[in-house]
């Protein structure tokens, strides 16, 4: 598929934003935006499991866009439907949900590493995901842009070690730990499927992509830049070779390195992204300073403000995007909680969220 086959965007706030680019506002989406909080959503759960609604491309579809039909003119990018853990899948792990995610066979010793499917064939494996995208960025009719995703290496392996969340991590520390060469190879095959996969999602629709390494605060400095960063940076490279190659557009990459603030300077130099997710851990000046203009930065309001009522939100909302401005302009920031949104909030305070963002993110040099 290439742009032409698709309606024209007539909201390109999130890509110019993504690209560095001084914007009348900050453009505006939360991870997590299509969710338990939504009525409408927990309605389409109650009749189909969790992974059934990823696999079928008219409900991956359908729940991509409740958000952006409820905050429509609020919200300025689409996230495909879909989950981190459809790579472990397509690795030919079995996963559940229920409700949290569970592996009934986790990778327990180096032997374990055969089980893994050994040439992936993403078309073959994960068709439904690029099936979906290519629906819905038919059924978005250009208003807003539609962002694809995979989980980063090292937080899978997390997964497919421990058998679901940890805590602790003690099972796939344990591996990093005892077992580095074997470690570093099982990263090596989910970083060669995540490649794969992102590349086809491009080919398929989607107009940025995000990499959610969500378990990288958890690594030490130094194991970070042993077992993470490396499968990171190369994912970039790769990628954006291969797409050239294909003659495919070259769409941004947000790397969202959750809790690896320390990492921040480093990434945005050498790591190849165009967009940097940060959580609420660290002030936006100081990460603004730690990029310094290299890259775009995302984030970064704590969830859980969204739980403080109207006048914290707005409060928080308004520090958030004085703290964001360069030289007195909204310029490469694209406003976002530092994580995903949560179960109990109310949408309704989701929409004042967006508004708030809408209205003290506005440019005073750009309208
Ligand atoms: O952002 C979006 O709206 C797009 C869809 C999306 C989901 N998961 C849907 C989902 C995305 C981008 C993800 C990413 C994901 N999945 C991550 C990385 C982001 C993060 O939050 O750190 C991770 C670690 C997972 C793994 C996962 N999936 C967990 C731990 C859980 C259960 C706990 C929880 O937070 O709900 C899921 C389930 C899941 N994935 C739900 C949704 C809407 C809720 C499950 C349900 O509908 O019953």
């Amino acid at each position: 598929m290439a742009d032409h086959d698709f309606p024209p965007l007539k909201n390109d706030l999130f890509l110019r934003a993504a690209r560095g680019e001084e914007t009348e506002r900050a453009p505006v989406w939360v991870m997590r935006q299509a969710g338990r909080y939504l009525p409408e959503f927990r309605k389409v759960r109650e009749q189909h499991e969790f992974f059934k609604v990823c696999q079928t491309p008219e409900l991956a579809k359908e729940v991509t866009l409740q958000p952006i039909r409820r905050y429509s003119g609020l919200v300025d990018a689409a996230i495909i439907f879909s989950d981190i853990l459809v790579v472990p899948q397509a690795l030919g792990m079995e996963v559940l949900m229920n409700p949290a995610p569970a592996f009934p066979d986790p990778l327990t010793t180096p032997d374990d590493i055969k089980k893994l499917k050994a040439n992936v064939d993403v078309k073959k494996e994960l068709g439904y995901v690029f099936d979906a995208i290519t629906l819905t960025r038919k059924a978005l009719n250009g208003e807003v842009p539609l962002i694809g995703f995979t989980g980063a290496p090292w937080t899978l392996f997390m997964y497919m070690v421990e058998g679901g969340g940890s805590k602790t991590m003690q099972k796939s520390k344990g591996w990093l730990f005892k077992w580095p060469k074997e470690s570093k190879e099982v990263l090596d095959r989910i970083t060669d499927v995540c490649i794969d996969y992102l590349v086809e999602q491009v080919r398929a629709g989607a107009q940025a992509l995000q990499i959610f390494d969500s378990n990288a605060g958890d690594l030490a400095p130094h194991h970070f830049h042993e077992f993470s960063y490396p499968y990171l940076a190369r994912i970039a490279t790769t990628l954006r070779t291969r797409l050239t190659s294909l003659s495919l557009p070259q769409v941004p990459l947000i790397l969202f390195a959750k809790g690896a603030n320390h990492a921040l300077a480093h990434l945005a130099i050498t790591a190849g992204y165009d967009v940097l997710g940060i959580d609420w851990l660290v002030e936006p000046s100081l990460a603004r300073s730690l990029v310094n203009g290299k890259v775009a930065l995302q984030g970064n309001l704590e969830p859980n403000v969204l739980y403080g009522g109207r006048e914290a939100i707005e409060r928080e909302v308004k520090r958030m995007c004085d703290e964001f401005r360069v030289d007195g302009k909204t310029k490469g920031w694209i406003a976002n909680l530092g994580h995903g949104i949560t179960p109990g909030v109310d949408p309704e305070d989701l929409r004042f969220f967006f508004e708030c963002v809408q209205k003290y993110s506005a440019n005073p040099t750009k309208t």
